[in-house]
């Protein structure tokens, strides 16, 4: 028997209170147990809309959609996804509720009733996951941003969520921070989490199995990072740049020099030019 999808949402709508058009708009989306999938799209496109409608933070106003195969119709189902679904957001100080990390960790698990001894296990593996173990008794106000990010992640992890969606969760990062949480993420991945990745950075997306583009709250282009980022035109016109090195591709091309037209990375365009040195 196939294994149940992690979401399947079909003509999913989401309407703010008194807005002329709903932010999420009629998508269909499929995310299998295990993905790792980018979101992508301008600004107000609905990436986040999206991604709090899959975390059961809102109810869809139109449509459906399913978390692990159970329905989200009401705040009780709701409340069910949002056990499975975990989110990490763009700026790590409006996730920090505690005085000391590894309060600061606990209290999702506190919040799901989780029994203390368990609990302090769940934060020890969660602190040592992101690489904090040793900043547990740290106020999260003396750490860098890049570590109250792994902090924030370690008490997402903590609640042992099937998926989390990462919403912008580098954007207010150091390139050193951004890679860390970026590998942070692909790691959680390899070992059976499903990952939504909702950037604006398209060197992430490149690595991301599967990729959404979003526009005016529709998915406008899908497919694997090649798909899209070949149809650079389109790509443009949703507001996006394509790859530094998808970009360097064309402009080898249009001078005549024969490389591939789908490099996304740095390491692909070095296997390109060194096939024709
Ligand atoms: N709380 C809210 N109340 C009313 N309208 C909202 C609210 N949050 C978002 N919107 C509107 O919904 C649309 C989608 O917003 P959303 O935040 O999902 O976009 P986004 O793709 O995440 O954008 P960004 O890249 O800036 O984070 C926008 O038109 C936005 O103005
Ligand atoms: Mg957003």
């Amino acid at each position: 028997m196939s294994q149940v999808n992690a979401v399947e949402a079909v003509g999913l709508c989401y309407c703010y209170d008194g807005a002329e058009k709903p932010a999420v708009d009629n998508i269909d989306i499929t995310i299998e147990q295990g993905e790792f999938v980018g979101i992508l799209g301008r600004n107000g496109s609905g990436k986040s809309t999206l991604g709090k409608l899959i975390n059961g933070l809102y109810l869809p106003t139109g449509g459906s959609i399913s978390v692990y195969g159970k329905p989200v119709t009401n705040e009780d189902e709701a409340y069910q996804a949002r056990k499975s679904c975990g989110m990490v957001f763009q700026d790590p100080d409006n996730q920090m509720v505690a005085t000391i990390v590894e309060e600061d960790v606990a209290f999702g698990c506190e919040n799901l009733g989780v029994p203390s001894a368990e609990i302090r296990e769940r934060v020890a593996h969660a602190l040592e996951t992101v690489g904090m173990s040793e900043y547990a008794m740290t106020a999260p106000h003396m750490l860098s941003g890049g570590q109250k990010q792994r902090v924030a992640i370690a008490g997402v992890i903590a609640m042992k969520p099937r998926l989390i969606i990462f919403d912008e969760s580098t954007s207010m990062l150091d390139p050193s921070g951004r890679q860390t949480i970026f590998e942070l993420a692909r790691q959680l991945n390899k070992s059976g989490t499903t990952v939504v990745w909702i950037t604006h950075f398209m060197e992430e997306a490149a690595l991301c199995e599967k990729l959404y583009v979003i526009d005016s709250g529709r998915i406008a282009l899908m497919g694997t990072p090649k798909d899209v980022f070949t149809q650079r035109e389109q790509v443009r016109q949703l507001g996006l740049d394509v790859p530094d090195m998808t970009e360097l591709a064309a402009m080898l091309i249009s001078n005549g020099i024969s490389v591939r037209p789908d490099v996304l990375t740095i390491d692909e365009m070095e296997v390109e030019l060194c096939r024709l040195a």
